[in-house]
């Protein structure tokens, strides 16, 4: 799909440039060969490259990549207990019916 119809520049484009290092729309726009428009992409290339640059973070924290650390505050290494599990009582009165016998 198209982003840009002034510069006919693709979806594929832009990812093609964000994957070879544009980390910014001003690098993308470099990369794809921009041409003074009417602007309407502006913001749609903005907002590809703040996704890439979310989901690259993501990826480095889930990967323990070199955007980790900035991408995930750190934990604290001593954590609260947590609650003791909810114990579930059945027969409680004789209303359990695996509880019963037939007759
Ligand atoms: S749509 Fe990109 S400059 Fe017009």
């Amino acid at each position: 799909m198209y982003v840009c119809i002034c510069n006919a520049v693709t979806e594929d484009d832009v990812h093609g440039c964000m994957a070879s290092g544009c980390t910014t729309a001003k690098a993308v726009k470099a990369a794809c060969g921009f041409k003074p428009g009417c602007g309407l992409c502006t913001k749609r290339i903005h907002a590809m490259v703040s996704e890439y640059r979310d989901s690259t973070a993501l990826a480095d924290a889930l990967a323990g990549g070199p955007h980790a650390l900035a991408a995930v505050p750190e934990a604290p290494l001593a954590s609260s207990p947590l609650p003791a599990p909810a114990q579930v009582v059945h027969g409680v009165g004789g209303s359990d019916p695996a509880s019963s016998t037939a007759a």
